[in-house]
């Protein structure tokens, strides 16, 4: 029992990944796009223990296809990825809970491939939680949690020898602008060996009904996840946003094949940010960008997969054509 117990935890680690520059935190994000028009602030800060749970609800709403879509696409795809690249290790950006993951474990003890799993994310607790998870469903993996900001660069991630698998999914990569996309590919890119392969999920362009949905769940869930937002503002900066006052809007904007989620002010109002020492005055009906969630084709996903120096080897999507997971080599 006690033997078993150290065998566990020695198949468990945790490191935290020094970022290679400093980022903003969320005073100097809200000094800088909350503060003046056109107001923003990064769908980063949605992820507290609240948003964590509120985003797992989404997923779990008829209208957000998004999560179900993937998941079912990896079921699908894991035996032909798994087999063709017998992968060392695995690394993920944004783990998460892991949950699609598994269908690549599982089919990792299929092929009898002993891959070493390195999940990436910003929360530790959560790390700790689904990799003990994870080493009780697979008695042969090893985890080794990574701590940190992916945003905050890749230089100091552990490079390990032999080929490695990296994971982007969830299509997290329609949360950044076309050039932050582009910069964070790069970056994976220039990291990897030959060898190395990338698989990267990304939502697809699709009827604006569908889309609008997606974002506007009839449940309210969506919005409760977008208020959230506020709640996390008022304990890190001491404010005293009333979330009655604002209401959620996410709209499909054609053009720039994007969803936009806002916060729109329902009233004239003045909010005290105590820790700024500031005072944000807001009309009623103006908004503050939360979130963009941009919407690929295949060829607009290809264009950026080879602008930042991949070549793609595969392409997996359903037969709705709503989700995309593509496998991509480092070009020579
Ligand atoms: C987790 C970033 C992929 O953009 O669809 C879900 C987040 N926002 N509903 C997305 C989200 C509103 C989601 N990502």
């Amino acid at each position: 029992m006690i033997q078993d117990r150290t065998q566990q935890h020695a198949r468990l680690s945790c490191r935290a990944v020094r970022p290679a520059r400093i980022l903003p935190g969320l005073v100097e994000d809200v000094q800088q796009g909350l503060l003046e028009p056109p107001r923003s602030l990064s769908p980063k800060y949605f992820y507290d223990e609240r948003g964590s749970q509120l985003f797992d609800a989404i997923c779990d709403t008829p209208e957000y296809y998004v999560t179900r879509t993937e998941d079912a696409l990896l079921l699908g795809c894991a035996a032909d990825l798994i087999e063709g690249l017998r992968p060392a290790h695995i690394i993920e950006f944004g783990s998460g809970a892991s949950r699609k993951t598994r269908h690549l474990f599982d089919q990792c003890a299929t092929a009898g491939n002993t891959a070493v799993y390195w999940p990436f994310d910003v929360c530790e607790e959560m790390l700790l939680h689904s990799g003990r998870h994870l080493l009780h469903r697979y008695d042969w993996l090893q985890v080794n949690a990574l701590v940190g900001d992916y945003l905050a660069g890749l230089r100091h991630l552990p490079r390990p020898g032999g080929q490695c698998l990296y994971l982007f999914l969830g299509g997290t990569i329609g949360n950044f602008l076309p050039e932050e996309a582009l910069a964070f590919l790069r970056e994976v890119r220039s990291g990897m060996g030959p060898g190395d392969r990338l698989l990267l999920g990304a939502d697809r362009v699709k009827a604006p009904e569908i889309l609008h949905a997606a974002y506007n769940d009839r449940a309210g869930i969506t919005a409760e996840f977008n208020l959230n937002l506020l709640q996390v503002l008022n304990r890190e900066l001491e404010a005293d946003f009333d979330p009655d006052a604002f209401r959620h809007e996410a709209i499909y904007n054609l053009d720039a094949s994007r969803i936009e989620m806002y916060l729109v002010s329902r009233r004239d109002q003045a909010v005290a940010l105590a820790r700024l020492d500031k005072v944000l005055k807001l009309e009623s009906g103006e908004r503050i960008l939360t979130e963009i969630s941009r919407k690929f084709t295949p060829g607009s996903l290809t264009d950026l997969l080879t602008a930042a120096g991949f070549a793609v080897e595969r392409h997996f999507q359903p037969d709705n054509g709503f989700f995309s997971l593509m496998l991509a080599a480092p070009a020579e």
